[in-house]
């Protein structure tokens, strides 16, 4: 049977400050510059959530792209839009919420969310030029 990738894209805003427990606020301030500011900075994120299966027989979809998005909602964007990632998100709590990270804790929220097909790829736009990939590995 024929695999399909399906891919929705969603956005949400949020802010967040680099800080690392495990370096002191000179190695800090260095390594993060702009983005270690104590009161943080946003984002308008970009996010890319690609799922893969086989489109079924009757419907001719591999995931109605509505639930998707309502899944994406539920699990992601209700919990992360407009929060301070470093205080508000449960999953980034004890973490340096960098790009990397992030997509990381959104892998988590919708890894077993899906029945008919199965999550492939999550790609988090920070800006339009930094983006991190996440396969699940
Ligand atoms: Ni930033």
């Amino acid at each position: 049977m024929p695999l399909v990738y399906v891919t929705r894209h969603l956005h949400f805003s949020a802010a967040h400050r680099l800080h690392s427990s495990l370096l002191n606020d000179e190695s800090n301030a260095h390594l993060y510059g702009a983005c270690n500011n104590p009161l943080g900075h946003g984002h308008n994120y970009d996010l890319e959530v690609t799922v893969v299966g086989e489109p079924d027989p009757v419907t001719g979809m591999v995931i109605d792209l509505k639930e998707l998005k309502e899944i994406v909602q539920r699990e992601v964007i209700d919990r992360m839009d407009h929060k301070f990632l470093n205080f508000e998100v449960e999953s980034l709590q004890g973490m340096v919420p960098t790009a990397e990270n992030i997509v990381i804790a959104i892998w988590q929220l919708l890894k077993d969310q899906f029945h008919t097909c199965r999550l492939y790829e999550l790609k988090l736009y920070e800006t339009p030029r930094n983006m991190a990939v996440y396969r699940g590995e």
